[in-house]
């Protein structure tokens, strides 16, 4: 690990992420699931945790709508923001996988590169780009929460696929198809972790 600053040096602790995955019985993993609102991205990233845990596996879901009401809560939908909303929790997905705990989270994160910051700082091999790729026309018709009508009706600005930039993965781990049945999805999910030796 570099020295950030000169007086800060890192130190390398005697229970290292090894021996904390040894305790879980599986590795640790950041599954990064990004797409528009209303694509589906905590539906998912939830039932998978759910299958995760039946199966034995220690996990934690990081979601964009809570981790904005703490962690992320001075933080707005400028680019600025939002580059600082993913640096923060790729930190913490950072810790917990160095934990040994397989990471869940659901942001929009729209830029590419700030995706790629992410997955750079992280061990190789550990990070998971999960592309839940719903079509605009299908989240708007969604619209959970009736956020794209007031996108729409300039009651928000700023607001991701209508004024705001969305910036598909190029090659994620996984690319899944926001309009299949979420049981079809997190099984996916669970083959290519295997696939990859993370769980067993
Ligand atoms: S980002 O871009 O990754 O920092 O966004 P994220 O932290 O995931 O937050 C997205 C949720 O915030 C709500 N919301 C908005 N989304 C996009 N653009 C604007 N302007 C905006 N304002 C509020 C919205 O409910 C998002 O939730 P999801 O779960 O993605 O639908």
């Amino acid at each position: 690990k570099e020295t950030v600053h000169s007086d800060i040096v890192w130190h390398a602790h005697a229970v290292d992420r090894a021996a904390r995955e040894a305790l879980h019985g599986h590795k640790g993993a950041v599954l990064w699931f990004t797409g528009l609102s209303g694509s589906g991205k905590s539906t998912l990233a939830g039932a998978c945790e759910q299958a995760l845990r039946e199966l034995g596996v220690s996990t934690y879901l990081l979601d964009g709508d809570n981790v904005r009401h703490g962690l992320c809560s001075d933080l707005g939908f400028s680019d600025a923001d939002r580059q600082e909303n993913i640096r923060r929790v790729g930190e913490v997905a950072g810790l917990m996988l160095d934990a040994g705990l397989v990471v869940l989270t659901a942001f929009i994160s729209p830029h590419r590169h700030e995706r790629q910051k992410v997955r750079d700082m992280l061990p190789a091999g550990r990070f998971f780009e999960v592309f839940v790729d719903t079509p605009l026309a299908v989240c708007e018709r969604r619209d959970p929460k009736g956020l794209y009508k007031k996108a729409r009706a300039g009651e928000i600005t700023n607001f991701t696929g209508i004024d705001a930039v969305y910036e598909a993965p190029l090659r994620p781990e996984i690319h899944l198809d926001g309009e299949q049945l979420v049981t079809n999805l997190t099984g996916q999910m669970l083959d290519v972790l295997r696939q990859h030796v993370i769980i067993k």
